[in-house]
């Protein structure tokens, strides 16, 4: 019989105090002027909020739970955890600061903090954030998924005609005649719209409480998806790779819906 761990419980509980905490000061920090720099090109933005915002969850992390690894978007040493395929053993804590950088820059209030916990490469419990609506998604391996407390569950559309979809841009693909403009020509007349929102992690949350019906993305990292991936199966839906199979941390296809739809948009990406 499926039971809830309760040491995961612990964990959960733990993590929904931390990215609570640190959304309070998160918000505090936004009142002050925000500087940013470009990673990779002018669509991988940082901001020193992303940076301080991580050093203050690692540090919450390693005095609570010093045995336990870390991956963490912006630290600069994470290189060492980059086979999520063949993981660390034990339990992991895969964190992105501010998940919707760029909305985050640009005032819009679309984005969250997430902090996802894996043992043994797969996902067992995790929490988005959005600290300016006070959106708490939440879930744990048989728990459940919750939004503020109150059970979510995906959306009933069992149609890519009645769908609606979800998808963004890979930093690495930003440009003409990328891989997602022929991904969304490939949905455009099928499904109801497209949506691109600007934070994977809070597209996984929409699925879940079936706002959207499904998300594409390809070139995702862990950090985006850790935490989404469990509050949306633990919601009733289904997260595998564009081959249709099991979705691992660190892939490169990721294909999410409220499992309904699920073939159909694998078939639909594929031809
Ligand atoms: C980005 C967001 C966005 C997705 C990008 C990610 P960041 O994360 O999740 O929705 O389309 O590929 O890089 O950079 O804001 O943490
Ligand atoms: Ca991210
Ligand atoms: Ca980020």
């Amino acid at each position: 019989m499926n039971h809830v761990d309760e040491n995961v419980n612990i964990l959960l509980n733990s993590a929904i105090q931390y990215v609570k905490d640190a959304g309070e000061w998160l918000i505090d920090l936004m009142d002050k002027p925000i500087h940013m720099k470009e990673k990779i090109n002018q669509s991988d933005l940082v901001t020193e909020v992303d940076v301080k915002i991580e050093e203050y969850l690692c540090g919450l992390i390693r005095e609570d739970y010093p045995s336990h690894w870390i991956l963490s978007e912006e630290d600069s040493h994470k290189e060492h955890i980059n086979n999520l395929i063949q993981p660390p053993e034990g339990y992991g804590w895969i964190i992105d600061p501010i998940d919707g950088t760029t909305n985050f820059i640009h005032r819009i209030p679309h984005f969250a903090i997430s902090v996802g916990i894996v043992k043994d490469g797969f996902p067992v419990c995790g929490v988005v954030y959005n600290p300016l609506k006070k959106d708490l998604y939440s879930a744990q391996i048989n728990g459940g998924a919750f939004l503020n407390g109150e059970r979510i569950q995906v959306g009933a559309e069992k149609e890519i005609s009645e769908s609606l979809l979800a998808t963004g841009f890979p930093a690495y693909d930003w440009k003409p005649n990328s891989d997602l403009m022929k991904h969304i020509e490939k949905i455009v007349g099928k499904a109801r719209s497209i949506r691109i929102i600007g934070a994977a992690s809070l597209d996984l949350c929409m699925v879940a409480t079936g706002a959207l019906t499904g998300f594409f993305h390809d070139g995702l990292h862990p950090w985006d998806v850790a935490a989404g991936i469990i509050i949306l199966q633990e919601a009733g839906g289904l997260v595998t790779n564009r081959e249709g199979n099991e979705y691992q941390l660190g892939e490169h296809t990721l294909v999410a819906s409220n499992k309904r739809i699920h073939e159909a948009l694998v078939s639909v990406l594929n031809n």
